[in-house]
């Protein structure tokens, strides 16, 4: 789509305004892994803890904005980069308007993570690898979707018949198998403290 004629406008409110206002910096908090590692749970423990110290924030959730925004694209390759292409633009208007922004997808490919991490500016990004083996996660299957995966009921499952490429330089890597939710909601904040983001 050609966008030549389409003409940015600068807001009435920015962000540094909206920013100071809320008192905290604004940016994204990206958790990625495999099906049943534990992000959408993290992800939104995170998000109340800092809610519960009067932050603004907000999820964005892989199985919800599936159920709209994205509900025409499927687990092919190229729909999924389209998913975490779309979700970085949206994750990225959240900043924008003062959010700290969780997201939880598998966003299983590293140059699509990267295409998100450009869009933002450093420190806006802060991916978290949320590290669970595949066995684990398997013997965890809360939606019962691995089984259908082994059955072949439901093809391009991601680690079964689709790849997932761990980050190899994230900002953050917790353990879901050696840590509890709560231990992991600790090492993520006191991480975003020493960084200086909260
Ligand atoms: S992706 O790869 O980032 O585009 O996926 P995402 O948007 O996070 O959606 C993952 C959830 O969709 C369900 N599901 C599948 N996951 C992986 N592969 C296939 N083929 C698939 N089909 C359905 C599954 O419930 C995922 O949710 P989580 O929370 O990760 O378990």
């Amino acid at each position: 789509m050609d966008s030549k004629n389409i003409v940015w406008h600068d807001a009435s409110v920015d962000r540094k305004e909206r920013n100071n206002k809320n008192g905290h910096e604004s940016f994204v908090l990206w958790f990625t892994g495999l099906s049943g590692s534990g992000k959408s749970t993290l992800a939104n423990a995170v998000s109340r803890k800092l809610f519960e110290e009067n932050k603004q924030t907000y999820v964005l959730d892989g199985d919800n904005v599936r159920h709209g925004l994205n509900k025409d694209l499927g687990f092919s390759p190229e729909a999924r980069t389209e998913n975490i292409r779309r979700i970085g633009e949206v994750a990225k208007l959240f900043v924008d308007s003062g959010q700290i922004v969780s997201t939880a997808f598998i966003s299983p490919y590293r140059e699509d993570r990267q295409q998100v991490r450009d869009l933002l500016q450093e420190n806006e990004f802060i991916e978290i690898h949320v590290d669970c083996s595949l066995s684990t996660c398997e013997e965890r299957d809360p939606k019962g979707l691995y089984k259908k995966a082994r059955t072949g009921e439901i093809p391009s499952f991601t680690g079964v018949s689709s790849p997932y490429e761990a980050p190899e330089n994230p900002e953050i890597v917790v353990n879901t198998e050696e840590n509890s939710i709560e231990a992991a909601v600790d090492i993520i904040v006191k991480k975003l403290e020493d960084k200086g983001l909260v």
